[in-house]
C-alpha cells in the first residue's frame, strides 16, 4: 500500500481522492487549511514551507503520489490569494516534494487545473508570464480588469499557468527521468463548496448556470476522484505532462474550431 499526500484534502474532490485512496487501502497524509493531517495556510510562503516539512516528516521521505487539490474559485477581492494557491501552492509544494516522489523510482503527481485555462478568453499572457517567472505581485499587476472579471481573470490565469508548468516540468530529466509522472487533470464545473459558493452568489450564479456543458448539469466529486486515482495508478504509466479534460464537453464545445 501507498502513501499519498492530498492539498485540500478537507473538502470536494481533493477529499473524494483523499477518501478512495483510504478505501483501498492507502495512507494519505492531507494538507489544508483545517481538518485534515496538516493545518497549513497555503496562501503563504510560510504555510507552504511548513506544509512541505510537515509531509516530508510523516511520509518518511518516500511519497508514492500527490495531489494537488487546494485552490480557489474566482471570489472577488481575493485575487492575490487566488494565485498563492492555486499555483504557487501547486509548483512549491511539488519542487519540496519531487526527491520523495522520485524516492521510490516511480511516484505520481496529480494537479487539479480547471478548463477555465483554455475556455476563458483574454487571459493576459503577461500574467501568466509572470507566474512562470515566480513573481505574484507582477501577475497581479497584469490584471487590468474590474469588478467580477478580475477575479475570473486572476482563477483562468493561475490554471493557465499552473497547466503549462505541469507540462514543462514533467518532461524535464528530473522528474520523468526520475520515473515520476507529473499529470494534469481540467474538470469543467463539479458540484463542491467552491462551486456552491459561485452559485450564491448573485454576481456569479448567471454566469456559472449558463456556461455550456453539453454533457448536462454538474460533475460528481466522486468522479473526479477516480479520474485522480487513475492518473496515479500504473496504468497511467505512459501518460506524461498529459492535461485531462473532464468537463461535460464545455471545452470541445467551446473550442471545436481550434486545431
Ligand atoms: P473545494 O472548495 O471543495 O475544496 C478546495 C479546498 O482547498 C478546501 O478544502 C479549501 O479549504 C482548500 N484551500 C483553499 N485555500 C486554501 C489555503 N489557503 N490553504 C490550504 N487549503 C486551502 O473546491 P473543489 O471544487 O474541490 O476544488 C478542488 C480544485 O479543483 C481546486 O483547485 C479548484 O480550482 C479546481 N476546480 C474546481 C472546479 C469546480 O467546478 N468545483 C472546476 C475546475 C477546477
Amino acid at each position: 500500500m501507498g502513501v499519498y499526500a492530498v492539498t485540500g484534502a478537507a473538502s470536494g474532490m481533493g477529499r473524494a481522492a483523499a477518501d478512495t485512496l483510504r478505501a483501498a487501502g492507502h495512507t494519505v497524509l492531507g494538507v489544508d487549511l483545517r481538518d485534515t493531517d496538516v493545518a497549513a495556510d497555503l496562501a503563504t510562503p510560510a504555510g507552504r514551507r511548513n506544509a512541505a516539512e510537515a509531509i516530508r516528516e510523516a511520509g518518511a521521505d518516500r511519497l508514492d503520489g500527490a495531489v494537488l487539490a487546494a485552490g480557489l474559485g474566482p471570489v472577488r477581492g481575493r485575487e492575490r490569494e487566488i494565485v498563492e494557491v492555486n499555483y504557487f501552492a501547486v509548483t512549491e509544494l511539488l519542487q519540496a516534494w519531487r526527491p520523495a516522489l522520485a524516492a521510490g523510482g516511480g511516484g505520481r503527481a496529480v494537479v487539479v487545473s480547471s478548463n477555465s485555462a483554455t475556455t476563458t478568453p483574454l487571459v493576459p499572457r503577461r500574467m501568466v508570464r509572470a507566474l512562470l517567472a515566480g513573481d505574484g505581485a507582477k501577475a497581479v499587476r497584469a490584471l487590468r480588469f474590474h469588478g467580477p472579471a478580475r477575479a475570473v481573470m486572476s482563477y483562468a490565469g493561475s490554471k493557465l499557468a499552473v497547466s503549462h508548468w505541469a507540462r514543462r516540468e514533467a518532461v524535464r530529466p528530473e522528474w520523468v527521468g526520475s520515473g515520476v509522472r507529473l499529470n494534469a487533470l481540467a474538470p469543467g464545473a463539479v458540484l463542491t463548496p467552491l462551486l456552491e459558493q459561485q452559485l450564491a452568489d448573485p454576481s456569479s450564479a448567471r454566469a456559472v448556470a449558463s456556461f455550456p456543458v453539453p454533457a448536462g448539469g454538474f460533475g460528481d466529486p466522486a468522479q473526479l476522484a477516480d479520474w485522480i486515482v487513475f492518473l496515479l495508478s500504473d496504468a497511467a504509466d505512459f501518460m506524461v505532462g498529459s492535461v485531462v479534460f473532464v468537463d461535460g464537453g464545455t471545452d470541445a464545445y467551446l473550442r471545436s474550431e481550434a486545431w
